[in-house]
Parts: C-alpha cells; structure tokens; sequence
C-alpha cells in the first residue's frame, strides 16, 4: 500500500473557466483510522458542472472552504476498519472528494457512505445509478411529467444525464429532440442513444430548428444549458408546457450577475400558460432505491445504454473536471485512480 496521500486542495476561488492553478496538490501520510472510523481508498471520482458551483460560492451546499480538499462523489474501497458497519474490502460510496485517501466514521457533507451493491461496476454507481442517473429519473418523470406521445426537448442531450434523459423519455413513448455541440455528438445522439433527432447548437439556429422539428411545440423541456438555448426552447412551447430546470451549464463560469445568460422570452411561460421548476437531486435520496429500481428495469430491458467517459490519473482532477466546460466528454465524466480489489489491512 503506498505510503503517501495525494489530495488536491482548493487553492483560490476560480474566475472563470478553472484553472490548474485554482488548485494546490498536496502529499501527506495516509490517515489512520480511530475508534469507530474506516481508512478508504479512492478509486473512482465522479465530475460534475455543480463542483464548478461548489468553488465559487455557498449555493444548496455551502462552499468549499479554500484549503479544503475539493469536494467531490467518489467511490472507493474500505482498506481499514474501526467501524462496526463497514468492513475491509467493501466498495463503498460517498462524497470524499479529490484525495487517495479519507477517514470517515460513515458520513459525508452530501450524506452516508453507502456500500455499493454487489454487482455494480464504480461506473454505474457514480454514473446511471448515483447523481446522474437519479437527476435523469426523477427530474424527467416527477418534474417533468412526460406522457407518451409528448416531445420532449433535451439540452446537454450528449452529456450524463442529457443521454440517460433522452433514453427515458424514449422508453415512455416520447418523440425526443436533443440538442447538442457538433455533428459527431448529434449523431451519437441520435445512432446510439435513440432520439429522433438532434439539433447541433453550434452550426444551426436553434430555435428555427425546434419550430421546424416540432411545429406544434414541445411539451416537456428538459434544460440542462439555459442562456440562448433556454430562451429558443421558450419560443417553441406546447400548451401547459412543463421547463425541468435541471442546470443552467452556459452561466456557471459566469463572473457576476452581468456577466450570466438572461432569460428574455420568459412572458411565453404566461402566454402558454407553461411551469418551469427547479430541482435538486439530493431532495429525492428517500426515494433513490425507486430511482435504481426503475433505471435497472430499463437497462435489463435493453432500453437503456450507459456511456462513461472515463480520464486516468489523480494528477489529471483539474482538466478532468475541466472537460466537462470545454464540452469534451460524451456521456459520465469520471476519473479511474486505481482500479479495486486492493490489499487491505
Ligand atoms: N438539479 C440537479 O440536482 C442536478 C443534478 C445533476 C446535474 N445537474 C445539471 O445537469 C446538467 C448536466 O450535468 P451532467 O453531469 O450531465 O454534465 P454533462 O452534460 O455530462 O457535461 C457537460 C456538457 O455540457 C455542455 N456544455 C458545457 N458548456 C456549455 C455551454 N457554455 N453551452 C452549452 N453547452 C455547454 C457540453 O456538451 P456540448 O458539447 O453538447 O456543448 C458538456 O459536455 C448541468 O447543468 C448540471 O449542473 C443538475
């Protein structure tokens, strides 16, 4: 077992696109367990435009402190135990942020250390059966309220949860359009994850495309991009519209108010009598076992297909998590540190 604990440290609040820099890589001994404590090793990170939130400023989750590790989901494996619940060589699950190693007694800032159900690869727990996956279910089908037969429109639709999105809505007997960046991921959008078309917000008029695609409107928007995307889905609604505001990804690097995509043609919410609601995943953990539930029933019944995205090396956090901002990432964004079983004491 290495001797030493990697972590990286939130050096400064980032302005703008993050940077290296933003960020202090520390070594130190790796922690020892105390009484009713457990030593993991981390072997799998999860990244997430939130972080990008999460550096800047207190939102649903107070900030990061400067000179704390980044926070971070992650699964990872019990290599020591004090802890009567957990046990040596258990996967295990939690929000233990960018560092090899971390001491908890079971519980972290964004809820318990779960033990990652036999069978469940670190890709699945942090991708289709963790955040991405949940916010795809129940943002969709508990905000959203498609019925078969709707046109749901998806932004972000390459991205994790915009894909797992667009194959739900798929499955309900939608008619889906994606929106995504580039002729490569609007094909994969389209080819592989099944939407009847994709819009490519780059090279086309986004909002003359939704019109012409659905000329009677959309009747579920999901947004994960907000700013101009948002503003040409508000142009295209169906009667009693329903906007899932999932995450607004163009604004999250913004500097100030100034400096954040507006919404202009918000007036379309009245003229057809439509709702846009917000909502956070972290709201739905009583109901997370449902999420899994239902998301394991498509995926055994072929009707749903999980793409990871997945970078090597600790070093890598900053441009792993960067990825997600320079829109390189087709599905999950993660970063393998080491792959399990480890020895454990
Ligand atoms: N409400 C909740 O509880 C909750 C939970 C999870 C996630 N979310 C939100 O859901 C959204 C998707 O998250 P995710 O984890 O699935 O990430 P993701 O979609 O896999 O990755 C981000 C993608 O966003 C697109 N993007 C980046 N910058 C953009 C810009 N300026 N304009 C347009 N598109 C841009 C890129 O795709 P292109 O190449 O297509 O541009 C990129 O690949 C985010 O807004 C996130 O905050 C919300």
């Amino acid at each position: 077992m290495p001797d030493t604990n990697r972590r990286w440290l939130l050096a400064k609040r980032p302005q703008g696109m993050i940077k290296d820099s933003d960020f202090e890589l520390v070594s130190g001994p790796v922690p020892e367990p105390g009484e009713g404590e457990f030593l993991v090793r981390v072997t799998d990170l999860s990244f997430d435009p939130t972080q990008r939130g999460w550096l800047a400023a207190d939102t649903y989750l107070p900030a990061v402190k400067i000179g704390a590790p980044v926070r971070a989901g992650a699964v990872g494996q019990v290599i020591k135990s004090n802890h009567p619940d957990f046990k040596p060589g258990q996967m295990v699950q939690g929000t233990f942020g960018w560092q090899e190693y971390v001491v908890t007694k079971g519980m972290t800032e964004t809820g318990p250390v779960t033990v990652v159900r036999g069978g469940v690869s670190p890709e699945h727990a942090l991708g289709v059966f963790g955040v991405t996956g949940i916010t795809a279910w129940f943002g969709l089908t508990d905000v959203g309220q498609p019925k078969a037969g709707d046109t749901v429109l998806v932004s972000g639709a390459a991205g994790a949860t915009g894909s797992v999105v667009v194959q739900i809505a798929k499955a309900l007997g939608c008619k889906v359009i994606g929106i995504a960046g580039g002729k490569d991921k609007c094909a994969w959008v389209k080819d592989v994850a099944g939407a009847d078309a994709c819009i490519d917000y780059k090279s086309e008029n986004v909002a003359a495309a939704i019109k012409a695609l659905a000329p009677k409107g959309v009747n579920v928007v999901f947004e994960n991009v907000g700013g101009e995307i948002l503003e040409a889905a508000l142009m295209n609604l169906a009667l009693r519209a329903r906007i899932v505001l999932c995450g607004g990804i163009s604004s999250y690097n913004a500097e100030d108010l100034a400096d954040m995509k507006g919404i202009r043609p918000y007036m379309q919410l009245t003229v057809m009598r439509a709702r846009m609601e917000g909502f956070i995943v972290l709201d739905y953990a009583p109901r997370w076992g449902e999420g899994v539930a239902a998301l394991g029933k498509l995926m055994a019944e072929g009707k749903l297909k999980t793409v990871e995205d997945v970078q090597h090396g600790f070093e890598n956090c900053p441009a792993t998590l960067r990825r997600l901002f320079e829109g390189k990432n087709v599905g999950k964004q993660l970063l393998k540190l080491t792959a399990p079983p480890l020895p454990v004491v």
